[in-house]
């Protein structure tokens, strides 16, 4: 059976196990609570819970309550990708108030039924809920303010096409919040560590690294940017203005010794950034790629060090001294509020300067010097800084 099928059948039995005065647990029976799962109970607040008939919150399936990320205002349009039994969906139309309006969007028959029912029992007229599938939106382009979904995105086998459609139909400014698992069960430690390293960075000599390593930080790092954009511009274009934004790194201006896949993997993304920017010259899209210095977040206590880089690397005390120097300066680095700042001004100008170095005045002060500086004295400054004999 094709994967959708099978989520429309487990739907529709969890549909009609809640109309049939069940609970929509699988297999197990319901706490006194109402939900069987840790992670599904008790999403939403008293405030919430007094708005809506108790059958709705019985029939909630999601992993989060994605009404309370997004800000909702009076006469808005809201989108529930995915709206199973329609609690975020009524929460919602309750927010955007009469002038204001909320879709629900469903493929399974029995949910629908169920949403409506519930919409009935809650008394609330601005909500609509239509049949069909997140990856084929049945509204308009530009026709709604916010689109909200909880744990549905990730039952789908082209997420991709989910992210279009949901550009597509949004306004200009929309605003997307979505609660979803990314991960679910228990991950084999192999399989856990590949994920790590994709969202991780990973240091070590570049002899030590080997090529699903490399292979890893480009994913995330450079592969992860172009599937973003190739997504999104096609919407961007149709658009007045928009700017996409790229979170470098100043290791994508300066080589970092023993960070150098890392590095590599940013000074690709360099090269896309300049690239793309002259492809959409003449086009609404701006392009602009911040790139931090040294900032005080997780990333130091999530970094992985290669595979081949243990006792036994030729490179092992000069990788121990680098590594030293580099958790140094970032555990004493700047605070990545800045970060923000840097892009909401880029979102604000109207044509932004393509580069855009952040962080301790040395470090973008030297990216900055780099091309007007001799290449060898530039290459010892910085071998040096990080104790490379
Ligand atoms: C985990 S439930 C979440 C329901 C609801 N968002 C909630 O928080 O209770 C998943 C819902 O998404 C619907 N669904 C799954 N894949 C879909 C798809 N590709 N298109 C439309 N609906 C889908 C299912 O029918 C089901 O109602």
């Amino acid at each position: 059976m094709e994967l959708k099928e099978k989520v429309r059948e487990k739907y529709g039995e969890a549909a009609l196990r809640v109309t049939t005065g069940g609970s929509t647990c699988c297999g197990s029976a319901p706490s006194s609570g109402g939900s069987c799962d840790p992670i599904t109970s008790n999403l939403y607040d008293s405030s919430e819970t007094s708005q809506i008939p108790k059958e709705a919150f019985l029939a909630s399936l999601g992993c989060g309550n994605p009404t309370a990320l997004a800000k909702l205002n009076p006469g808005e349009s809201v989108l529930d990708l995915g709206s199973g039994g329609g609690i975020d969906v009524l929460l919602s139309a309750k927010r955007v108030g009469p002038t204001g309006k909320a879709y629900g969007l469903d493929m399974t028959d029995e949910m629908l039924a169920l949403a409506r029912e519930n919409q009935r029992k809650a008394g609330v007229e601005n909500v609509e809920f239509l049949k069909g599938e997140i990856e084929h939106i049945p509204l308009p382009d530009n026709s709604v303010d916010v689109i909200i979904s909880n744990c549905v995105i990730n039952l789908s086998a082209d997420k991709d096409r989910v992210l279009r459609e949901a550009l597509r139909v949004l306004k200009p400014g929309g605003r997307f919040a979505v609660s979803d698992v990314v991960v679910r069960g228990v991950v084999p430690a192999e399989v856990r560590r590949s994920m790590e390293l994709w969202v991780g960075c990973i240091a070590g000599a570049l002899e030590d690294t080997s090529s699903e390593e490399a292979l890893a930080q480009f994913q995330t790092n450079f592969f992860g940017n172009h599937r973003v954009c190739r997504c999104a511009l096609p919407h961007l274009r149709a658009r007045e203005r928009a700017h996409i934004v790229v979170i470098g790194s100043v290791a994508g201006l300066i080589a970092v010794p023993f960070q150098g896949m890392y590095s590599a993997a940013k000074f690709a993304l360099e090269g896309y950034c300049e690239a793309l920017r002259m492809e959409l010259r003449g086009s609404s899209v701006r392009i602009a790629i911040v790139e931090p210095g040294d900032f005080a977040t997780g990333f130091t206590a999530a970094r992985q060090e290669t595979i081949g880089s243990g006792q036994g690397s030729a490179y092992r005390a000069t990788f121990e001294a680098a590594l030293a120097v580099i958790k140094k300066d970032e555990t004493g680095g700047a605070d990545p509020v800045l970060v923000s700042r840097v892009v909401k001004r880029i979102i604000e100008t109207d044509r932004p300067a393509l580069r855009h170095p952040v962080g301790a005045f040395l470090q973008t002060a030297v990216a900055r010097a780099k091309p007007f500086l001799p290449a060898a004295a530039f290459e010892t400054l910085i071998a040096d800084h990080y104790k490379c004999k």
